[in-house]
């Protein structure tokens, strides 16, 4: 979509606007990918060049945008889903601040789950003034202040429960940022293990490795005696390209509890048009999950990357040439997982083999992973909501073609 063109001399009396830098720039940006870039003309209205604007910060669907008589930018933001009521639809006001600049609050801590009483450290450390103000640390629980100007602060949790822990940082200035993350006490971390032989992390044509996964969760109990159901972990166990790879790690290379094909999914624009339960524009993912079987991972690729209408209406899905098919295969895979008629499709059993089959007829460049996740039960017996307690945990072993793993 096309913005505004900034010229300085529509703000000459307003209190701010934008530096001279922008004069003459058209500001272009994209609904669906929630970008911006500032185009450099030149006097024949012809490109230059186009940089980023503000590429650090998240939007949600810009839907319009101007410069108000206040000098500032405004920005309608649609939200990530079709024709519905977003919660994150906004209007969003970006204005240009010179002089002291805010700082920027970061907030850490050794561990943020366990069993009372929980002593956690925390850290604002990370916490930065871009103008090198000396910071005034305020740290709240529950909305509560504790005295502690510090840097850093050792809590004691001696009730289960929910706690929100707030780091509050001032500048010199007056100006502050906040900071906060979420502590739950009374439920800990599941630990999984995954044994596998031989031992080795190497892989070979169609070699064959036997795995065992065993989940332990100090609350809902062991995998190895029935406390913790199969049905509840999912295993999993994917090929990656080096290609493949270097999309996830141009990421950040998270190490996330999510399966790839969920995160791939998440972070595409699918859900603009999707939802897991509800329909949106498209179909629900569980719809579809209920419609197709692994049969038809073949034609779910090559609809995605096509695009296409008809099967389930007159709207059209768009086109996703951009996508590599293996990377629309395991969105696929995860699309189909979802499946409601089939509570037991959380893929593979916690004691089996598995076989180095699918790199085949590629290159000898991409990485195997043998990936088990379990999101414990949460908190009972509390007055907080259980789902928001609950903690997911996932190991994976990496297999490469030398053996060398992270
Ligand atoms: C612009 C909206 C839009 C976006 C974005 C979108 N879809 Fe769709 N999708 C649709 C519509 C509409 C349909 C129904 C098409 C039809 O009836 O043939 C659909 C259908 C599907 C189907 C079932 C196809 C069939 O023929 O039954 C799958 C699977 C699917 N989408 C997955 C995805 C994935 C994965 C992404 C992200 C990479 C995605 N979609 C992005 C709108 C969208």
């Amino acid at each position: 979509m096309a913005g505004p063109i900034f010229h300085a001399n529509d703000f000459v009396q307003t209190a701010r606007t934008f530096p001279a830098y922008f004069e003459n720039k058209l500001f272009i940006y994209e609904w669906m990918r929630d970008w911006f870039f500032v185009v450099t003309l030149d006097t024949n209205q012809q490109y230059v060049r186009a940089e980023q604007f503000m590429p650090q910060s998240q939007f949600s669907h810009p839907m319009d945008m101007i410069f108000a008589s206040d000098g500032n930018m405004y920005l309608l933001e649609y939200g990530q889903q079709w024709k519905k009521q977003n919660q994150d639809a906004r209007l969003n006001r970006i204005s240009y601040v010179s002089g002291n600049r805010k700082p920027n609050a970061k907030l850490t801590a050794d561990k943020v789950a366990g069993s009372a009483p929980l002593v956690v450290n925390l850290s604002a450390a990370g916490s930065v003034d871009y103008d090198g103000d000396t910071l005034e640390y305020q740290w709240a629980i529950n909305g509560e202040p504790v005295a502690n100007n510090q840097e850093l602060g050792t809590f004691t949790f001696d009730e289960n429960g929910e706690y929100i822990v707030e780091l509050t940082v001032v500048d010199s200035a007056g100006q502050k940022d906040s900071s906060s993350l979420t502590i739950i006490v009374g439920n800990d971390a599941p630990e999984i293990s995954i044994t596998i032989t031989p031992d080795s992390y190497k892989y070979s044509d169609n070699g064959v490795v036997s795995y065992t996964i065993e989940v332990f969760d100090e609350q809902d109990g062991t995998s190895e005696n029935g406390s913790i159901s199969a049905g509840d972990i999912s295993v999993t166990f994917e090929y990656l390209s080096a290609t493949a790879l270097a999309e996830t790690s141009a990421v950040g290379h998270q190490v996330s509890s999510k399966p790839k094909g969920q995160e791939l999914t998440d972070k595409s624009d699918c859900r603009a048009c999707h939802d897991i339960i509800r329909t949106v524009n498209g179909p629900s993912y569980q719809a579809i999950a209920a419609k197709y079987d692994e049969t038809d991972v073949r034609f779910l690729v090559a609809k995605i990357i096509n695009g296409g209408a008809g099967v389930w209406g007159d709207s059209a899905m768009s086109a996703h040439p951009q996508l590599p098919p293996e990377e629309v295969a395991a969105m696929v895979n995860y699309i189909l997982s979802l499946d409601p008629n089939n509570i037991e499709n959380k893929g593979l059993p916690l004691k089996g083999n598995v076989r180095f089959e699918k790199h085949l007829g590629q290159q000898k460049d991409g990485q195997y992973i043998l990936r088990a996740s379990y999101q414990d039960k949460g908190l009972t017996n509390s007055a907080i909501d259980t789902d928001s307690s609950r903690l997911t945990i996932s190991e994976q072993i990496i297999f490469t073609a030398n053996g060398k793993s992270e």
